[in-house]
């Protein structure tokens, strides 16, 4: 058996009886191999992405091996390149690494060694098999940046640390907090969750903290609260970007002291419940605008988790939509499943509503497809033909300039992004992707907050 039976390797060389010599050298084991004697005509094809190996002597009459091989670099293509050559200098030897040459053999070329090579080659170069989802309590994801999420839930989880959650609308942000809960000691205590916006402010400090009987018109008996109901569990505090100034100061009141006391009465509380809190607003630029108490925001963001929106996450869009698709499915059905075009297709629209977006879509086609197999072309013309999503950091309109550094910093970020999602994760494959030393690299990607545990 071979290593990679499937990948196609080109041997250039204009001696018609070394290149069938190589050639069935190579065939014989298994490999999909084959020849070509002219530089000219072979470059389109290795450039278009023909080939997972290219294999090149150095001296050819029409196009000299360097030259071939500053071609394809200069069109941006990176297949590895082993070279073959009878005068192996150590000049040559420094240009070979120069120019990225993943080996390098001098003639005469034993079947065994260059059957050896190859094999080394094409393994170090295989493409990553994708990654299988991972999962966190009800989540799941195939994204890299998700993992490193999960696997720094798994560290927090179970102290006490609060846990402020960052994201957009419909990211999974709930779901993350209770996926800390059910990691911690704390996971059969209750789990309490307020969500902020949804009650209204005259309500919310009763809601929280609860209220004796006569406390307000309309209290005609004594209610527990939030914080009395969490025990010794967790409270989630959903949408804390919209609580009020006045809120805001009896909350810190309860994070510094760990006391409360229910509206109306006098005898203090004891809170032990741990404190997870979301927002999908900038809670920064609250703080700078004076909206939001820098003293609350700094006692909450003990430890913040980032959840990127769908959108930058494109392992996880085939993912889930396959995972909703099979939990909506009707009953004794087998659920369809997306084609790699229906995911392609996916991919390139930006759902603005995340993953809820991509879970009531999910539903619909579950209830409304019929056919096994889901085709781009059945995807609903929103997604097919909606804003497609921003390939590159987006220029900001002149009214909402950033001052230079800002900007600067923001390119740095989603540039050291995008190498990494290159990189399937990899920091070292990012850096090199970048052209970048490794230490800067992982520096620079530290500073901005894209490193995970592992990295370290
Ligand atoms: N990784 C995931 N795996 C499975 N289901 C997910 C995942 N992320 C989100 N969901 C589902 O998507 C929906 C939206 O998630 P959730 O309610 O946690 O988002 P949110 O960030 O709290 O949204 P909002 O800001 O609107 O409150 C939920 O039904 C949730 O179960
Ligand atoms: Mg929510």
């Amino acid at each position: 058996m071979t290593d990679s039976p499937r990948q196609k390797i080109l041997f250039i060389d204009d001696i018609p009886s070394f290149c069938e010599e190589v050639v069935s050298n190579l065939r014989s084991e298994q490999h999909d191999a084959q020849s070509m004697l002219s530089p000219l005509e072979a470059i389109p094809k290795i450039v278009r992405g023909e080939f997972d190996l290219v294999i090149t002597t150095l001296v050819i009459a029409e196009m000299g091996g360097f030259e071939i091989i500053r071609r394809i670099r200069g069109a941006g293509c990176r297949v590895p390149i082993i070279i073959i050559t009878a005068f192996g200098t150590d000049q040559s030897a420094i240009e070979a690494a120069r120019l990225g040459v993943a080996d390098y053999l001098t003639k005469p070329v034993e079947k065994n060694e260059l059957i050896a090579r190859v094999r080394r080659v094409l393994a170090d170069h295989a493409p990553r098999e994708p990654e299988r989802p991972k999962s966190l309590a009800r989540m799941i994801s195939g994204d890299w940046q998700m993992g490193a999420i999960f696997e720094k839930v798994k560290t927090i989880a179970p102290s006490d640390t609060r846990v402020l959650i960052l994201g957009e609308t419909g990211s999974g942000k709930q779901l993350l907090a209770h996926a800390i809960h059910q990691q911690s000691r704390r996971s059969q205590e209750p789990f309490v969750e307020v969500n902020c916006a949804a009650i209204p402010a005259n309500l919310l400090e009763s809601e929280l903290f609860g209220h004796e009987e006569g406390a307000f018109t309309g209290a005609s008996k004594r209610r527990i609260g939030r914080f009395e109901a969490a025990g010794k569990g967790t409270i989630f505090l959903d949408e804390i970007g919209e609580l009020s100034f006045e809120l805001q100061s009896k909350l810190l009141h309860v994070l510094d002291s760990g006391k409360f006391t229910r509206v109306g009465g006098s005898n203090d509380m004891f809170s032990q419940a741990r404190l997870v809190s979301a927002t999908n607003r900038d809670l920064m630029k609250e703080v700078e605008a004076g909206r939001f108490r820098s003293d609350l925001y700094y006692r909450l963001n003990v430890i913040s988790i980032e959840l990127p929106p769908l959108r930058d996450r494109p392992g996880d869009i085939g993912i889930l939509a396959q995972h909703f698709i099979n939990q909506f499915a009707p009953e004794g059905q087998p659920p369809p499943t997306f084609t790699p075009s229906a995911v392609e297709a996916m991919r390139q629209y930006n759902w603005p509503g995340n993953v809820r977006e991509l879970q009531n879509f999910a539903e619909q086609l579950a209830v409304l497809h019929q056919a096994p197999r889901i085709e781009a072309t059945d995807l609903p013309a929103r997604v097919l033909h909606g804003k497609p999503a921003p390939k590159a950091a987006s220029q900001p309109a002149p009214s909402e300039r950033l001052p230079f550094r800002e900007a600067r910093d923001q390119f740095e970020k989603d540039y050291l992004l995008k190498a990494i999602q290159e990189a399937g994760g990899n920091m070292a494959e990012g850096a090199r992707l970048a052209g970048m030393d490794r230490g800067q690299f992982y520096r620079l990607a530290k500073r901005h907050g894209l490193t995970s545990n592992a990295d370290e």
